[in-house]
């Protein structure tokens, strides 16, 4: 299950999570589009591990394919927090956790490229849900997609 020791996770993080993605879900097609488009414009190499993007003509921001890889990062990130308040630690179901470091490590996904990730959702919700964001907020979803990555990484082995 988690890759670490218990970890501390309040109720009120975890309300500031589900409270800003309660809002931004009714957006989060267009919301997923720009989480992506964010780490291409920082790390213009990663859109080439997209088989979609790699094989199509159609444009990175027109393909609806990228939509639904943004909506798990989104979702995991959700249920992370959910998990690590209740049990303190990232409860992700092993296979799934052992099917993702597997899958990330053959698409050449490399711990920089998780970095980019964050920033591009931290700054996503960010401007999202403007009203709502607090230095509480930007740490309550760094902490839930830190653990949840540092959980996916643990499961990523180093290519033969
Ligand atoms: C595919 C989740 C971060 C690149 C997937 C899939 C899931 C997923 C559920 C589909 C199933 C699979 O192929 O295993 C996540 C989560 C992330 C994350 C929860 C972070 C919390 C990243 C990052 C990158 C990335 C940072 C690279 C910038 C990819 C690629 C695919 C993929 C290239 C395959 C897409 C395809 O060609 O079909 N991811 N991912 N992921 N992910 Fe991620």
């Amino acid at each position: 299950m988690g890759s670490e020791g218990k970890i501390v996770f309040t109720e009120e993080q975890e309300a500031l999570v589900v409270k800003s993605w309660s809002v931004m879900k009714k957006n989060s097609a267009e919301l997923g589009l720009k989480l992506f488009l964010k780490i291409f414009e920082i790390a213009p190499t990663t859109k080439k591990m997209f088989s979609f993007l790699r094989d199509s003509p159609i444009p990175a921001e027109q393909n609806p394919k990228l939509k639904p890889h943004a909506m798990s990062v989104f979702v995991m990130c959700c249920e992370s927090a959910a998990q690590l308040r209740k049990t303190g630690e990232v409860t992700v179901k092993e296979t799934t956790l052992k099917r993702l470091g597997a899958s990330h490590s053959k698409y050449g996904v490399v711990a920089e490229h998780f970095e980019v990730a964050k920033y591009a959702l931290l700054e996503t919700i960010k401007e999202a849900v403007p009203e709502m964001w607090s230095p509480e907020m930007k740490a309550a979803w760094g902490q839930a997609y830190d653990h949840l990555v540092a959980a996916i990484k643990a499961e990523m082995k180093p290519s033969p």
